[in-house]
């Protein structure tokens, strides 16, 4: 059997690839998935996550509906990388009659952690709102997940402002919250090495050429992103950020973490960001998480193209090299 994980996710082109890469990879074990309000309004992103489901012909798994705005009872804006549906304007191409269980997500979480206390490894990868939720409902719920793996914050850049990333721009307080809530493993996969892991227009490109409904899934969700990444920057790329934390579970040679303190600042000119202090050294060396610091980009691209298209993994390999 594979690590038990739970998926608390806004899906969202980067979110449906970590989902697709759990799904795929026999060290994983997806015991569910949890929506929340981000790339998209709930309704979106909720049944993404359900087509995501269905298209990996993973029906079983259940999907919870969460949080359809921030602790602040606002709806945060959503991002414009990923179109209006959420899925750079093709959800419309996937069908699905699976629904969402009638259990509210955060009680779900709540009630995954007491049925398995320490078992769960959990992630992050939209607005920390259900988990934050889920503290405030039960104050040992940290204590009863094994590890959590968040994508969101920067040491160096932001993608919402200059400094702050958009999962915790989002919903600043969960994620101030979830930080300071005592996790015993708590992994911070920020932009220092998401935006390394961008999907460039050549691997993007292998996709449209391997022709399997998967593949072309992939490529014609990333081209929004592709198309934003142009028009802004200038570079040909596409995000995806969130599938870097279920690579780092599967092989965690991927990244290089570091020690360190991590707070968040929940309002003002600077909301979103995260204070990534290095070793504690500004607080007594007393450290809440492990901060991503750099990240194995070839590594990170042959473990993901291979698990998904295992049927390919000569060529990609041979490309890769
Ligand atoms: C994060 O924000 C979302 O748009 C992505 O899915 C990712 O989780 C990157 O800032
Ligand atoms: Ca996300």
């Amino acid at each position: 059997m594979g690590i038990p994980i739970i998926i608390d996710c806004d899906p969202g082109v980067d979110d449906a690839l970590a989902i697709i890469l759990a799904l795929k990879h026999p060290k994983i074990d997806l015991k569910a998935i949890c929506s929340v309000t981000g790339n998209g309004d709930l309704h979106n992103t909720t049944n993404n996550g359900l087509k995501i489901l269905s298209l990996c012909g993973r029906e079983d798994i259940p999907l919870y509906r969460g949080s359809a705005k921030g602790l602040d009872d606002k709806q945060p804006d959503t991002v414009p990388a990923f179109g209006d549906d959420g899925l750079g304007g093709y959800a419309h191409m996937v069908q699905t009659d699976k629904k969402a269980e009638e259990e509210h997500a955060v009680d779900f979480l709540v009630r995954a952690a007491n049925e398995k206390p320490g078992e769960i490894t959990l992630f992050a990868i939209g607005p920390c709102t259900n988990i934050a939720k889920a503290i405030r409902k039960d104050k040992e719920f940290p204590k009863k997940i094994k590890r959590i793996i968040v994508m969101g914050g920067s040491k160096y850049t932001g993608n919402m402002s200059p400094v702050a990333e958009y999962n915790f721009w989002a919903d600043p307080l969960a994620a101030k919250e979830v930080m300071e809530a005592g996790f015993h493993e708590l992994v911070m996969i920020g932009l220092d090495v998401t935006n390394k892991i961008a999907l460039g227009a050549d691997i993007r490109e292998m996709l449209r050429i391997f022709d399997t409904d998967l593949s072309k899934f992939i490529y014609n969700i990333t081209r929004e992103g592709l198309d934003d990444n142009w028009k802004s920057r200038r570079k040909p790329v596409s995000p995806m950020h969130d599938v870097l934390t279920v690579a780092y579970l599967i092989d965690e040679s991927i990244l290089t973490l570091k020690k360190a303190h991590i707070g968040i600042v929940d309002e003002g000119i600077a909301k979103g960001q995260s204070i990534v202090d290095i070793n504690g050294h500004w607080v007594n060396g007393e450290c809440n998480a492990l901060y991503a610091a750099e990240v194995d980009v070839n590594k990170f691209y042959k473990l993901l193209l291979t698990t998904i298209f295992k049927e390919h993994e000569e060529e990609i390999l041979d490309y890769l090299k």
